[in-house]
C-alpha cells in the first residue's frame, strides 16, 4: 500500500473511462434538477450478469470448475465480456469470486454447484486462524492478466466505440469470514456471530486476515485496470447494528483502505461501492467504512435510503429480481418506480437488488437495459 497513483496508462487516469456514464453517476455528478449532468445515458449493470443465465456462459464453463475458470485469464476475461456484448450494460464486473483470495493463499476451497463455497476445513479456533497462510502478491498474476485482457477489449465496446468501465470487487471481511467459520453457506451465520462474542480476539484476527486478502484482491484489480471497486458484504444484514459497529466496521474499513484514493494523473479516483442485503439499519455505517456509493438491496426504497444517508450519497440498485419473471408490464412499472425513487440522490446507477437468478431469461435483462437507456430525457414515471 505504498502508492495512491494509478499507472499512467490506467483507463481512468488516461481519460478513457473518467467521463463514462457509470463513473459520472458514482461521482455524484448529477445536476440539481436530478437529471444526469454530463451524459444522457442512464447507467445500468447487473450483479451476477455473467453466469448461468447466459447460454454462452454455460457453454464456456463446460468441463471446468468454477474456481479454475476464474484463474484462467482467457476464460475469466471472455466470461466477463459476454454480458457486455449481449446486453449493452454500462459496466463489466470482473468474473471471479469472493473466495478466490483464499484459493490464491492456498486455503482448500471449492465452489459446489448449487451450494456455494465449501472449505476443506472450517476456521474455528485461535490455532486455525494462526495457521492461515500468508497470501503472496505474486499469486495475483492470473487476476492481473485477466483484468488487463478484459480492459483492452472493453476499451471500444461501448456506444460509438467508447470504453466500458470494469468494476473490480471483493468479499467484505464479515461475509468472507462467515464462509470460513461455517465452512459452507449458512442461513443465519451463527458461527461467526457467536465467535465475535465468545472469542473476540480470534474473531478480530480472522476478520483482519480476511480484510487484508480481500483488500489486496481489490487493489490488484484496480491497479490492473478496473475503474471502480465494489465490496460485497452480502450477509451483513444478519448483524445487529451494535455488532456491526463493534466487530465488523473497522475490518471493512481496513479492506477499503487498500483502494482508498487510488487516482490517475487527472486526479479522478476509482469510486468505491459497498453492497449488502438487508442492510437498511446500517447503511450509514457502511458508508462511513469508506464507501463513495451505497448499493441498496430490494427491501429498502431508494428514496428512504436517501433520507437515511442524505442526498449527497450516490446509490446503486435496486430492481427486485422477483420482478424479472413477473411479466413485462409489471416489470416496466417497477423499473420506472426505482428510477423515480433514486432521483433524489446525487447519482444513481441502476442494478438489481441482488444477483441475477440463474433461471432468468436473458432477453428480459436486455429489454430492461433498453428501457433504462430509452428514458434519458423524459420523466421515468
Ligand atoms: O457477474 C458477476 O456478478 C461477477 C462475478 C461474481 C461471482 N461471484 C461469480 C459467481 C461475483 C461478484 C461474485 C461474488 C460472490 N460470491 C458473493 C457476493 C455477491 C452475492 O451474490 O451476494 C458471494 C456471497 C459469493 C459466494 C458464492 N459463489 C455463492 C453463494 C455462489 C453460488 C453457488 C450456486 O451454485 O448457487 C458462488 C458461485 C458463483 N460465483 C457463480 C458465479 C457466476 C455460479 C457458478 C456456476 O456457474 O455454477
Amino acid at each position: 500500500m505504498t502508492t495512491t497513483h494509478l499507472p499512467p496508462d490506467h483507463p481512468l487516469g488516461s481519460g478513457l473511462t473518467a467521463d463514462a456514464p457509470l463513473i459520472n453517476q458514482y461521482r455524484g455528478s448529477r445536476s440539481s434538477t436530478g437529471e444526469p449532468a454530463r451524459s444522457g445515458r442512464r447507467p445500468v449493470w447487473f450483479m451476477r450478469q455473467a453466469g448461468r443465465s447466459l447460454p454462452e456462459y454455460r457453454r464456456l464453463r463446460e468441463g471446468t470448475t468454477m474456481l479454475d475458470s476464474c484463474l484462467n485469464p482467457e476464460l475469466a476475461s471472455e466470461i466477463t465480456l459476454q454480458p457486455v456484448r449481449r446486453h449493452g450494460v454500462d459496466a463489466a464486473i470482473f468474473f471471479s469470486d469472493i473466495v478466490i483470495p483464499l484459493r490464491l493463499a492456498g486455503v482448500g476451497v471449492e465452489i459446489k454447484p448449487g451450494v456455494g463455497p465449501v472449505l476443506d476445513s472450517p476456521v474455528r479456533t485461535a490455532a486455525d486462524v494462526a495457521a492461515l497462510p500468508e497470501l503472496d502478491d505474486a499469486a495475483f498474476a492470473p487476476i492481473t492478466e485477466a483484468v488487463q485482457r478484459t480492459v483492452a477489449e472493453l476499451s471500444t465496446l461501448g456506444p460509438e466505440g467508447s470504453a466500458v468501465p470494469l468494476i473490480g470487487f471483493a468479499g467484505a471481511p464479515f461475509t468472507l469470514a462467515a464462509y470460513m467459520v461455517e465452512g459452507r453457506p449458512s442461513r443465519d451465520h451463527l458461527g461467526p456471530r457467536a465467535m465475535m462474542h465468545a472469542d473476540p480476539e480470534t474473531w478480530n484476527a480472522l476478520a483482519a486476515w480476511a480484510a487484508d486478502v480481500s483488500g489486496r484482491f481489490m487493489r490488484a484489480q484496480v491497479m490492473a485496470g478496473a475503474s471502480a471497486a465494489q465490496l460485497f458484504d452480502s450477509w451483513a444484514g444478519s448483524l445487529g447494528r451494535a455488532d456491526y459497529q463493534n466487530h465488523v466496521f473497522e475490518h471493512s474499513r481496513a479492506a477499503f483502505s487498500h483502494v482508498a484514493g487510488l487516482s490517475g494523473v487527472n486526479g479522478v479516483s476509482a469510486p468505491l461501492i459497498h453492497f449488502g442485503t438487508g442492510t437498511g439499519e446500517i447503511l450509514d455505517l457502511m458508508k462511513d467504512a469508506g464507501a463513495d456509493v451505497l448499493g441498496v438491496d430490494y427491501r429498502l426504497n431508494l428514496a428512504e435510503a436517501t433520507r437515511r444517508l442524505g442526498p449527497g450519497t450516490p446509490l446503486q440498485g435496486n430492481i427486485d429480481p422477483a420482478f424479472l419473471t413477473a411479466g413485462w408490464p409489471v416489470l416496466e412499472t417497477h423499473v420506472r418506480e426505482v428510477i423515480a425513487a433514486g432521483s433524489g440522490a446525487a447519482g444513481h446507477v441502476l442494478n438489481l437488488g441482488h444477483g441475477v437468478p440463474p433461471e432468468t431469461d436473458p432477453a428480459v435483462l436486455t429489454r430492461v437495459v433498453e428501457l433504462i437507456h430509452s428514458l434519458d430525457d423524459e420523466a421515468a414515471v
